[in-house]
């Protein structure tokens, strides 16, 4: 499932983000994947072990906790601290997988376990009209999806699909990126669990009957509880 999570930053944390970036020292994002993906990435990231980063990722994981959209969507069980990227003069990565397992850092740098990759999240940081191209392109059954959002905004995607950024021909394209491992591995099953959830949200705001509403509630935390790994 692909979902736009519009306005996960309000103006002010925007604002904090993109003065910290503006003088950030970046390094060459071939860092942080292995070899298939060091032929096709050219863009720059904050380097992961930078304190920079970690502040600037504390600011994403508040506005996603403050999410009940994003939260309803990837039941997130847990998140790879947020990375920040930099894509500029023809800068760009062509098609690639995200690894499927990944291992997170704890105090000192030291392996502290590892996460599945369930879903993939881009936190957009520019403005659609301060840079040419730099879409994201998330391949699935239904064809290729191009994706461009207002800065602020936050596009959820299944990590397991194929992906890349177009080139950045004009401006600059700064974004956040980072992995979650859900609750619910398989999407099919987020994905329904989503739509109820919706559903039901919409019946409650409509004052539908109350207990249908309360036998759908029922309903959508039983199937959580036979699919949530925790
Ligand atoms: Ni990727």
């Amino acid at each position: 499932m692909l979902l736009h999570v519009p306005d996960v930053l309000d103006k002010a944390q925007l604002a904090r983000i993109r003065t910290a970036l503006a003088s950030a020292d970046w390094t060459d994002g071939k860092e942080t994947v292995g070899a298939q993906g060091a032929l096709v990435k050219r863009n720059r990231q904050l380097p992961d072990a930078s304190p920079l980063r970690q502040e600037l990722g504390r600011i994403v994981l508040d506005a996603l906790a403050a999410s009940p959209l994003y939260f309803a969507a990837a039941l997130p069980l847990r998140t790879l601290p947020p990375r920040f990227n930099c894509y500029e003069g023809g800068g760009n990565y062509g098609f690639h997988v995200d690894g499927s397992v990944m291992s997170v850092a704890g105090a000192g740098g030291q392996a502290a376990g590892h996460l599945r990759s369930d879903i993939a999240c881009t936190l957009f940081l520019s403005e659609p009209d301060e840079y040419e191209g730099g879409e994201l392109v998330v391949s699935d059954t239904y064809g290729e999806h191009q994706i461009k959002l207002p800065a602020g905004d936050l596009i959820v995607y299944p990590a397991s699909s194929l992906h890349k950024v177009e080139p950045v021909t004009r401006g600059a394209r700064l974004a956040s990126f980072f992995w979650v491992q859900s609750m619910v591995r398989d999407d099919t099953r987020r994905r329904l669990l989503f739509e109820m959830d919706t559903s039901i949200q919409t019946l409650t705001r409509a004052a539908a009957d109350a207990n249908a509403v309360l036998t759908l509630t029922n309903i959508y935390h039983n199937l959580l509880r036979q699919w949530a790994e925790t």
